[in-house]
């Protein structure tokens, strides 16, 4: 075990007791803590101690034992266990457009029929390809909050049929042309095709809705089949498994190389995105934008959002065995330096917004730098920082790490910066 409120490599020994004086985020609500020298000592599990406390000394030994060994213990206790790829899985590609955004792309709507049956739970992934670009190529797989349309105001993409919350948070059966473009700055399309990028997208809703229906809605009942454990798999785990259907098709794609695509995602949906990056070793890039408590910020640092907080207001995004460890962080055998350990030897990227506190960028800083001696055991290089870097300074190594200006936001400087780490890991194209 690694002890300190804080270490570079070494240990630290936190000795100081802190006295909480502690801010509280909603009436009756559990406490939130915003200052750092209220941060009270933790301990984190060692990424490179097995649980029976074997030390990790070898690449062969992390591959074979201890990554499936903490794969294991997150599927378990945080996000729950998902089912294999179905056999039956389909896709109907229901578009074909070669012109485009102006003759700049070409669009594809494809939908995944994750039973094989029409009547069966279903997603639209939207794919844009660069026309100017060598085909295949490489693409940026993320999803969206608000439905395929919000993502640009092209007038061909599909309104969403299913289960809808529009920008003001207005819940709806299916989507409505009002949404159409009201998500495009996060996804600047013009700079993403001119850097020679792809991006598939899919409306987070179409796999599962958002909200606590005790799993009978999305792609939980076609495979739970009536059969739930405390461990069976949460919302976040059935977005991320949603991404890997998205990674099958686009397997198939001829015009995409399967073996660049990105996964990417803000907020709930970077929880999801790191999920999806550790489940499933095909992506080969894994970005976390935002993603704060149950994401890349460390659970057993008492800052901004805590895993008592997560629960209260989101408890179907984690599995049922997750609860146990509200307030009681201490006791989980994981934390999420390991999540991020999960995507190595593959290139990381996690970033923070300086007005961000809830996400706790620090926290999320410190899982990179604690997930780093697992990049160097693999032979990468790991995060080149042993500090936070400054605002807008991007350190990128194996693992990326930045602070932004501004809030919680998936903005252009972040997509600019997740290029740039792209095209440092894919070489010349
Ligand atoms: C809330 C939630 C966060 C989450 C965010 C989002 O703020 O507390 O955990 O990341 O919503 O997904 O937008």
């Amino acid at each position: 075990m690694m002890a300190g409120t804080e270490f570079c490599g070494s240990i630290v020994i936190a000795v100081a007791l802190v006295t909480l004086s502690l801010a509280v985020a909603e009436a009756g609500g559990p406490p939130v803590n915003y200052d750092e020298e209220k941060v009270p000592p933790y301990t984190l599990p060692d990424p490179l101690v097995m649980q029976d406390g074997t030390k990790v000394t070898s690449a062969e030994m992390w591959r074979t034992k201890r990554r499936p060994e903490i794969l294991e213990l997150f599927r378990t206790h945080v996000y729950g266990r998902s089912p294999a790829k179905p056999e039956a899985l389909a896709f109907k590609v229901g578009d074909n457009e070669p012109k485009a955004l102006g003759g700049k792309a070409t669009r594809r709507q494809v939908t995944i029929l994750f039973t094989g049956k029409d009547d069966g739970p279903k997603a639209d992934l939207l794919l844009y390809l660069p026309n100017e670009a060598k085909k295949p190529g490489p693409a940026f797989l993320i999803l969206n909050f608000q439905g395929n349309h919000a993502v640009h105001s092209d007038p061909a993409i599909r309104l969403s049929q299913n289960w809808h919350r529009d920008g003001k948070g207005v819940v709806k059966n299916k989507a409505t042309e009002e949404a159409r473009g009201a998500e495009a700055s996060r996804f600047p399309l013009d700079r993403i095709l001119a850097r020679g990028y792809a991006l598939a997208t899919i409306y987070y809703g179409d796999i599962d809705p958002d909200f606590h229906d005790g799993f009978k809605n999305g792609v939980h009942p076609a495979f739970d089949m009536g059969k739930r454990q405390p461990h069976s798999w949460g919302a976040i785990a059935a977005w991320a498994w949603g991404l890997s259907r998205a990674l099958d098709y686009l397997e198939t794609d001829k015009d995409v190389d399967a073996k660049r695509v990105a996964v990417l995602g803000h907020s709930r949906l970077g929880k999801t995105a790191l999920w999806a990056g550790a489940e499933d070793q095909r992506f080969a890039i894994v970005i976390s934008n935002n993603s704060g408590a149950g994401g890349a910020a460390l659970s057993k640092r008492f800052y901004g959002e805590t895993v008592e907080v997560l629960n209260r207001n989101f408890p179907h995004w984690f599995c049922e065995n997750f609860r146990k460890y509200s307030a009681k962080e201490a006791d989980l055998p994981v934390d999420q330096h390991e999540l991020v350990a999960l995507s190595a030897p593959r290139p990381v990227y996690v970033a923070s917004a300086v007005g961000d506190r809830w996400a706790d960028p620090k926290g999320e800083f410190l899982s990179c730098l604690h997930a780093d001696p697992v990049c160097r055991l693999l032979g990468t290089e790991g995060l080149p920082a042993k500090e936070m870097p400054g605002l807008d300074q991007p350190a990128m190594g194996a693992i990326g790490y930045h602070i932004r200006s501004g809030g919680h936001d998936l903005m252009a400087y972040d997509w600019d910066r997740y290029m740039d780490f792209a095209d440092r890991h894919y070489g010349q194209r």
